[in-house]
């Protein structure tokens, strides 16, 4: 079976990691967040996936290639134009072949797609819809459905008045070839608000498949953050320090650390996991990190202290600086003793319209 992931949308809520980053490409310990998706669905058993984009295309090309490092055939359908969620599954027409699944880009779900699919073949659905509960769905696609999961009801975004049900469209679909004939080629066309609608219009079966695995839409650095922690977290393995990390024998950890074997940690450090350091960092005397994630390059002067936050590439923190609970973008340089946060996004001097 094959698979498109859409990765075109621009990632505007996660600036500034997002400024010269594309959404797919931040990191997720240490590994592009696409790289984790791709791992999956081939674990499901899918051969080729369609990266559906437009937006800061290069840099993904680039790292994966064919994919024939992550073991499946990638294959890239670029647009001019965003043509929305479904339209640009339209545009990958010819690389589908039968039924296939189409996955938000940005969505990290820990999901047993195997048996999704199996209940996809057995209802005779034409989209089968995965769901997830939250506590908020005004943020996402809310879904009613009958007593056999029959999908009644598709709301976008809906008013906190409209909500009915706390199970929302968790953006990974199972579909039949036929809905391709419900998207109008070469325009902007959203699953959410004219595809579903048309199919239940049209009395086409649609199902809702409930799963209660991990989930998280890594939307915003907040949620960014939450799923580094929550994934290093979850295999509370004791702190990492590969051989080749130069860890002076003072600096104290506790919690999950990722630390990569280039990276140098300086006398009486003291990291607080879950923590994800990114390769070629130095942390020096006297810091502290927690909570954080630190992508690659960057350095803390002596005695800075970073916690709760997310630093991009290449930043340099000055000596006694203390960062709280913000987010950082890539090459920044903090002066020594600044105080930032809680709550502050710092973004970079180029990307995002800066240059
Ligand atoms: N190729 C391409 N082209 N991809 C796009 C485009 C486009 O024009 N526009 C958006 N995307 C991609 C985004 O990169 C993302 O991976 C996915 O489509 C969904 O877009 P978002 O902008 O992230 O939508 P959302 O998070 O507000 O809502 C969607 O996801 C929720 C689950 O996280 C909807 O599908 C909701 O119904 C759903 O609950
Ligand atoms: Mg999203």
């Amino acid at each position: 079976m094959n698979a498109v992931i859409l990765v075109g949308g621009e990632g505007t809520r996660l600036r500034p990691l997002t400024c010269n980053t594309p959404k797919a490409m931040v990191p997720v310990l240490n590994r592009p967040f696409l790289e984790h998706v791709l791992c999956q669905l081939k674990a499901h058993g899918v051969r080729t996936v369609v990266l559906a984009l437009g937006h800061l295309s290069q840099p993904i090309e680039e790292y994966f290639g064919d994919g024939s490092n992550v073991g499946v055939n990638l294959v890239y359908s670029v647009e001019k134009e965003p043509l929305g969620t479904a339209g640009p599954v339209k545009l990958a027409e010819q690389y589908l072949d039968g039924r296939f699944l189409v996955l938000n880009g940005d969505v990290f779900a820990d999901f047993d797609i195997t048996s999704i699919v199996a209940a996809h073949g057995r209802s005779g659905a034409v989209a089968t819809l995965a769901l997830t509960p939250v506590e908020d769905p005004t943020i996402y696609g809310v879904v009613e459905m009958s007593a056999e999961g029959r999908v009644k009801r598709f709301v976008e975004k809906p008013r906190r008045e409209e909500v009915t049900s706390n199970m929302i469209n968790a953006g990974l679909y199972v579909m039949e070839p036929e809905v391709l004939s419900y998207i109008p080629a070469g325009t902007k066309v959203m699953f959410e608000h004219n595809v579903f609608p048309a199919l239940l219009k049209a009395g086409k079966p649609m199902f809702g498949h409930a799963q209660t695995g991990y989930w998280i839409d890594i939307g915003t650095p907040q949620k960014y953050l939450q799923l580094n922690l929550d994934m290093l977290g979850k295999d509370a393995h004791a702190p990492q320090h590969p051989a080749g990390a130069l860890v002076h024998p003072t600096a104290r950890f506790s919690g999950s650390v990722l630390l990569p074997d280039d990276c140098i940690v300086g006398a009486g450090v003291r990291i607080a996991g879950p923590a994800v350091i990114g390769p070629s960092c130095q942390l020096g005397p006297g810091s502290v990190l927690s909570r954080s994630v630190l992508w690659s390059g960057s350095l803390l002067s002596e005695n800075c202290s970073v916690s709760a936050s997310v630093i991009a590439d290449q930043c340099v923190i000055g000596t006694g600086a203390i960062i709280d609970n913000s987010v950082l973008g890539d090459h920044l340089a903090i002066a020594p003793g600044a105080r930032i946060g809680p709550g502050v996004k710092l973004w970079p001097k180029t990307g995002c319209g800066a240059t």
